[in-house]
């Protein structure tokens, strides 16, 4: 299996997440507006575990996170990947992205997650990958759809109601 440490999209550069993002990452997870839909913000310590875990997720499956630049001027936009999770009892590979608030409505989110399932699919060989949101989270929604995801059923996760999609190769 390939190792994807960075690529590029049309107006993006993404480099597997690292300790070296902590700062980024802070910024983005003590903003409210960002992480209203992700349980909320998470202080520094928080942040340093959430990097930790991601790092070993890499460690472990070859695929996790990466974080992502602005390709002009090396701007933080957010981060997104692919990672593994249980989800009602059964393991699955999700698509997670998250951007900073002032790169929202310019399809970007969607940049990632198409080349990101691309990765997944082609170069990574996974057979089908899902995504979920909180019902409430409508912009989610829409790039979940956009991707070509199907919704297959409503779950309860982290003791809240979520679409669950899937995406078969
Ligand atoms: C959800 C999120 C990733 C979307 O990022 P983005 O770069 O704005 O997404 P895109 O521009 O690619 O697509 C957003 C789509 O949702 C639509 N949309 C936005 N707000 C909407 C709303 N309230 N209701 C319906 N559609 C909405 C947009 O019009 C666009 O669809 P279109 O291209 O058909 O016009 C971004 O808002 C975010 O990071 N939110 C916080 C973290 C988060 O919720 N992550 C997902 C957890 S599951």
């Amino acid at each position: 299996m390939q190792i994807i440490e960075t690529f590029y999209t049309k107006r993006l550069f993404a480099e597997r997440l690292r300790f070296i993002h902590l700062n980024d990452l802070d910024r983005m997870h003590q903003n409210k507006q960002v992480m209203a839909t992700l349980g909320g913000i998470r202080s520094d310590d928080e942040t340093r575990l959430f990097i930790l875990n991601n790092v070993h997720h890499w460690e472990q499956y070859g695929y996790g996170l990466w974080v992502f630049l602005d390709k002009i001027n090396k701007q933080f936009v957010g981060r997104a990947g692919l990672r593994t999770t249980l989800v009602e009892g059964k393991n699955e590979v999700e698509l997670a992205y998250a951007l900073m608030a002032k790169f929202w409505g310019q399809g970007l989110a969607t940049e990632m997650g198409e080349k990101i399932l691309r990765i997944g699919f082609d170069l990574l060989g996974l057979q089908d990958i899902v995504c979920f949101t909180l019902t409430t989270n409508l912009a989610s929604k829409r790039v979940m759809e956009k991707l070509g995801f199907q919704y297959e059923r409503d779950i309860i996760h982290a003791g809240l109601p979520h679409l669950f999609y899937r995406l078969i190769v």
